[in-house]
């Protein structure tokens, strides 16, 4: 494994230039593209079949064999194991979830939720993170830098602070972390800039900075980050005993998920380990649609590898000439630029994937219905139940199809709406969040108030 194996290629098609993997490129030194982490498989000692890699559950006391990621270890073969740094994260479930499945009009007993609330810092970011500070480590990095919404530099600053040898460097849009996240960064001791700006900007700037000052920067523009979040989905196939779903449903931010899911499944498809791949759907926050727009208004495609840069610009200058800026309670997918858009739409082409946008009202409904069925997850990620719910009414997902959701981060990242939607009137509810066109908490669990006093207690407990 390590430097003979895998080797980075610019993805854009008549560029396609090569790099050493011991080099930090974030983006193509010679075209400015995104890259991929490429592999030679023919020198990678890969399993017949992927139920080979359960014999790594008897292996567990190897930290490599506990990882949720490490223990798919020749599938993203760019380190050596002594390299590589993990914190154990990826052990997380995929739940049979026959109440929610009744919300999104599947049958019950196909529809499963893919929880990554459960790792070290409450969401899917470490997968790729173990990953990314591997990389780093090989790279011999002192300094990391992230733009975030949150969950990012939650997960950089944890490693960061495990890792030692490489410090963190924060970059958040001002007033747009939700107080759980912030509160991970600033606990786990990581250097933060309030930046006063958007999440867009913050992203902008940190890849100037990272550049200029040679800080390793830990965004989902660094391949390596979505190496990691391939295990996503090793970890979902493995729970549905190697058989595919039929649909990968999964929110759309900065794209980082959906381009490594369909990046892992090319793989798997190219590997003959699957023999067919579910197709991903993208969904998108109404006030947050870029890839619903560029995808569903104006048609462009991957086109293997010739992505139409023009018509990307234009929409992009449309956009700032409107004015337009994301907006969306569910603040993790609240961007504008997805950094990975073209590697998304190359996952959408490998799995026959679509996009779909959801409203924030049907967003923070199927959050309530998802808590309701057993698992606490944040607005971003309940877009994914939001969307199939959508899908499922528009007959695009036949209720009999297997679908898998990813939950992409914790309940308790981001409390405060959570306790707003149940706790407020619908017309407070309306008040507070006058921008984001929500009407009513159609699910809302409101306390009762009472006096201390036991009959009265006793009162309002037999009332109810
Ligand atoms: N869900 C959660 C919980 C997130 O934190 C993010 C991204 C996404 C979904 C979108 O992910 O890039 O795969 O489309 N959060 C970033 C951050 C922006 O800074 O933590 P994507």
């Amino acid at each position: 494994m390590g430097d003979d194996v895998a080797y980075l290629k610019c993805i854009r098609n008549g560029c396609g230039a090569e790099f050493d993997v011991r080099q930090a490129h974030f983006a193509c030194p010679k075209c400015g593209d995104l890259l991929d982490v490429r592999y030679r498989w023919d020198r990678v000692d890969l399993p017949a079949s992927l139920s080979a890699f359960e014999r790594r559950w008897a292996e567990r006391a190897d930290p490599l064999s506990f990882s949720g990621v490490w223990r798919f270890r020749e599938l993203l073969p760019f380190a050596d194991p002594e390299q590589i740094v993990t914190l154990g994260e990826g052990q997380t479930i995929l739940q049979q979830a026959d109440r929610v499945a009744e919300y999104a009009g599947v049958r019950p007993g196909r529809f499963h939720l893919q929880y990554e609330g459960l790792n070290p810092s409450g969401s899917f970011k470490d997968n790729g993170m173990t990953a990314a500070f591997t990389h780093a480590r090989l790279v011999g990095a002192t300094r990391a830098a992230c733009a975030s919404t949150g969950n990012t530099s939650a997960s950089m600053a944890l490693y960061a602070a495990v890792n030692g040898a490489i410090s963190g460097l924060v970059f958040i849009g001002s007033g747009k972390i939700a107080y759980g996240k912030l509160a991970q960064a600033l606990d786990y001791g990581v250097r933060t800039l309030q930046v006063l700006g958007d999440f867009d900007a913050c992203m902008a700037r940190v890849q100037e900075v990272s550049d200029r000052l040679g800080i390793y920067l830990m965004n989902s523009v660094n391949p390596f980050r979505l190496e990691g979040q391939k295990a996503i989905m090793y970890r979902v196939l493995e729970a549905l005993r190697w058989e595919p779903p039929d649909w990968l449903v999964v929110p759309g931010g900065n794209l980082g998920n959906s381009s490594a899911f369909g990046k892992a499944f090319g793989e798997l498809l190219e590997l003959g380990l699957i023999d067919r791949a579910p197709r991903i759907a993208v969904i998108n926050a109404t006030g947050a649609d870029t890839l619903y727009r560029v995808v569903n208004d104006e048609k462009l495609r991957w086109n293997g590898g010739d992505v139409d840069d023009a018509r990307i610009k234009a929409f992009y200058d449309q956009m700032d000439a409107e004015g337009r800026r994301a907006k969306t309670t569910a603040s993790a997918i609240e961007i504008n630029r997805p950094v990975n858009l073209k590697k998304c739409l190359r996952a959408l082409e490998i799995t026959g994937g679509l996009v779909e946008k959801v409203t924030d009202q049907e967003i923070l409904d199927a959050k309530a219905q998802v808590a309701r069925g057993g698992l606490g997850c944040e607005p971003a990620s309940a877009a994914s139940v939001a969307g199939t719910r959508k899908l499922v009414a528009r007959g695009v997902i036949d209720p009999g199809d297997r679908v898998v959701c990813v939950l992409t981060g914790h309940a308790l990242k981001d409390p405060n709406i959570t306790v707003n939607y149940h706790t407020k009137t619908d017309s407070e509810l309306q008040g507070l969040y006058r921008d984001y066109h929500i009407e009513a908490a159609h699910f809302a669990n409101r306390p009762t108030v009472v006096e201390d006093d036991l009959d009265a207690i006793i009162k309002a407990i037999e009332e109810h």
